[in-house]
């Protein structure tokens, strides 16, 4: 099933190149390796006393390192100095901080490795996961770069019937609030920062509060760039300290925000409160999101791309799959099969190849995931549930779980995490199911499967979704090719990684 587990054991290297790699992770991976991050206001790093140790998720008694949170005062000068900071660096010519994000994305290669480590430590993803974390915000940088140079370089003409020119240009809007989740700690941190920053905005950055020591390498690397230090802030610390004054701000000019629906609502109202003109939000949110497989699709297919949905990243995926919805009369192939295929899931240490499931995020996610497999337990059918291995207790582990139930309906919010639901639906209820799925009011990702195409255009036609995917899994979005964001509950758009993004940071001015 997995063809990265040989029979040698759980932790072979498989390849040449990458051997002397995983030497490198592995020099970060000791206790003797530990980060130290502060704020960082105009490119001093702040000591503020409110210091917090930073534990692994997947043992507790290791630490990362130790962060302090920024205050109030700290908070207020981040901002004086990036209002200030504007004029000149939005005058500075795109193409100018264009170069600043591909040096980024030089740097962050060249860290890879240690970047990767702090992944493991910092978040608990696995090695595939580090990889690809690292590699989307590298993508980020390059395409935001190149999108910057064709887009905003130069001022666009327009001409009228009567010969009449005019010529517009897209610049920065002032001083922008980027606050991001702890899922994808350094991609979408640095995703939403150089987005701001190659339009001419300034930035003050809010990473979330489990996953700011690896935010705080990406400042860094980004003041190395060449990000004056006066244009771009992090500021570490909770939503409530830190967050709520960098969006009651009256200076705030525009704020980018990926997290849970219920933050991005709070966000809203308290930018509308403000009372001053209203700002662009661009709010990436979370997800109910669905896979629809019928009875012409390939089974062993539907299970390789369910189980892949759901239980990768431990399902703390915005795009993971939640509830997987099953013609009935294949259904009792496709369970089985499905709890076969998570007998084989290795639940384990995130920097070890043999895992597929790591930690999740923390003990708050873990009692609310585990709440919710005791409710649905009682409410509902197991299908299965992986083995947890006796280290589990050091750390924030959750099985992978799948249960039957019998209705989408059952289900009010997201639960981030791996836990699958499975429906079984009448082929005739296809357009009642899509309409369910539709009324929950989320519209992230959505899978398919069928090998009837009238399906999957009728499906494709009627759901309403972000990014639908079909006969593959919906998960791991690539920076430029698949362009991502949800519509509804799920986010603003425009979808991040595609052409529209960067001209909703902007203004577009006439010369
Ligand atoms: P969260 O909403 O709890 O926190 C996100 C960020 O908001 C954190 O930095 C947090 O400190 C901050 N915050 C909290 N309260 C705030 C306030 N009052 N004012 C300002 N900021 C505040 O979300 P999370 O648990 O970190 O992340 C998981 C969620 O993110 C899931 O719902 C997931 O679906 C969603 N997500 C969505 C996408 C997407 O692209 N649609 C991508 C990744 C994650
Ligand atoms: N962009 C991420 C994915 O597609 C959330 O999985």
């Amino acid at each position: 099933f997995d063809d990265r587990k040989n029979s040698f054991g759980p932790n072979i290297e498989i390849d040449s190149e990458w051997t002397p790699f995983k030497a490198k992770i592995d020099t970060f991976m000791g206790q003797d390796t530990q980060w130290r991050a502060f704020p960082i206001v105009g490119g001093e790093k702040v000591a503020t006393g409110q210091t917090h140790s930073v534990d692994s998720p997947y043992d507790h008694s290791q630490t990362a390192g130790q962060i302090d949170w920024a205050d109030a005062a700290t908070v207020t000068k981040a901002i004086d100095l990036a209002e200030a900071a504007f004029p000149a660096w939005s005058a500075r010519p795109a193409t100018e901080r264009a170069d600043c994000l591909d040096k980024v994305a030089d740097l962050m290669e060249e860290n890879y490795a240690e970047l990767m480590a702090l992944c493991h430590r910092e978040a608990g993803k696995t090695i595939q996961d580090s990889i690809d974390e690292v590699r989307e915000a590298v993508d980020f940088c390059r395409y935001y770069a190149q999108q910057a140079r064709s887009h905003f370089a130069n001022p666009t003409s327009y001409t009228d019937f009567l010969g009449q020119e005019k010529q517009a240009k897209l610049n920065g809007r002032g001083v922008f609030t980027c606050i991001s989740p702890w899922n994808f700690p350094l991609a979408i941190f640095t995703g939403q920062v150089v987005a701001a920053l190659v339009v001419g905005n300034t930035v003050v950055a809010k990473p979330a509060e489990q996953t700011s020591l690896i935010a705080f390498r990406a400042i860094e690397m980004l003041h190395q760039a060449g990000v004056p230090t006066d244009v771009l802030h992090l500021l570490p610390g909770d939503g409530a300290t830190v967050g709520a004054p960098l969006t009651s701000d009256k200076r705030i000019a525009g704020l980018a925000f990926t997290g849970s629906t219920g933050t991005a609502q709070l966000i809203n109202r308290t930018l509308a409160a403000r009372g001053v003109a209203p700002v662009p939000v661009i709010a990436e949110t979370g997800g109910q999101n669905a896979m629809l497989v019928d009875s012409t699709s390939l089974p062993e297919q539907v299970v390789r791309d369910a189980v892949r949905s759901a239980f990768a990243s431990a399902g703390q995926r915005c795009s993971a799959l939640r509830v997987l919805f099953v013609q009935a009369d294949i259904a009792d192939r496709v369970i089985p099969m499905i709890k076969g295929a998570m007998q084989e899931q290795t639940v384990g240490l995130p920097y070890l190849h043999s895992t597929d499931v790591g930690p999740v995020i923390d003990k708050k996610a873990q009692d609310m995931l585990l709440e919710h497999i005791e409710r649905m337990t009682k409410e509902s059918k197991l299908i299965a549930q992986a083995e947890l291995p006796d280290f589990a207790k050091n750390g924030t582990f959750v099985a992978p779980t799948a249960f039957e139930i019998s209705s989408i309906d059952q289900l009010t919010d997201e639960k981030f995490g791996p836990i699958l639901h499975v429906v079984r639906y009448k082929a005739r209820d296809l357009d009642k199911i899509i309409d369910t799925i539709n009324n929950s009011g989320f519209g992230l990702t959505m899978g398919v499967h069928s090998r009837n195409e009238t399906t999957c255009a009728r499906i494709a036609s009627r759901a309403r979704v972000g990014n639908l995917y079909i006969n593959r899994d919906q998960v791991g979005a690539v920076v430029g090719v698949q362009p991502f964001g949800g519509q509804g509950l799920s986010g603003t758009g425009p979808k991040a990684g595609g052409p529209h993004y960067l001209q909703r940071f902007a203004i577009e001015q006439d010369l």
